[in-house]
């Protein structure tokens, strides 16, 4: 499998969207090993509180192929070598807003962790569908964690990042 060098000058950036922290919390864990820098991605319009509201938005962006505008900016993304995105599984895929910043930002060469939170359903497509949006990317392995257990997650957190030759 591959793993991530990260020497010299190589830079880390943790990039996640969250709707009810549950990926928001992973993130943190993940940067708090890793580093670098960490960017939670925001939609201009935020998703709606209700969880059936969101979830029929998003079935209907997701048939559509909509990718909603981010009020988030990430500056100088050509100085980091190594992206830790985050999503939750949504609908079996990444959450839109995360697809919105993979097709936004280039992202080539560069080597990409993903990492997602789910409510039983795994991974589903996630990995796949980054992998079609970073063509040009090295994806790596990823990291799928049952949403509520987030808190009780950091051994699997450490355990992905030693797997990735990222923590001791
Ligand atoms: C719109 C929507 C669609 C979802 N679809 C799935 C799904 O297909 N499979 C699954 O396991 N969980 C699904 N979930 C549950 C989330 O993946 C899970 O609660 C996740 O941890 C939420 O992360 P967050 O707190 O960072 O927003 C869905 C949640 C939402 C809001």
């Amino acid at each position: 499998m591959s793993k991530i060098q990260l020497t010299g000058s190589a830079k880390a950036l943790v990039v996640y969207y969250s709707r009810t922290g549950n990926t928001r919390e992973i993130a943190k864990q993940i940067h708090k090993i890793v580093g670098g820098d960490i960017v939670e991605i925001q939609p201009v319009n935020p998703y709606p509180d209700d969880y059936n509201a969101t979830t029929k938005q998003a079935k209907r962006e997701l048939n559509s192929g909509f990718k909603p505008a981010l009020k988030t900016r990430v500056e100088n993304i050509g100085s980091y070598d190594f992206i830790f995105v985050g999503s939750p599984n949504w609908w079996s895929t990444i959450a839109a807003p995360v697809k919105t910043f993979l097709s936004e930002y280039d992202l080539s060469g560069k080597t990409i962790a993903p990492f997602i939170t789910h409510g039983g359903g795994g991974m589903a497509r996630c990995v796949d569908d980054i992998k079609i949006l970073c063509k040009d990317s090295t994806v790596l392995e990823g990291l799928a964690v049952w949403g509520e257990s987030q808190s009780a997650a950091q051994s699997e957190v450490s355990e992905w990042l030693r797997k990735l030759g990222m923590a001791g």
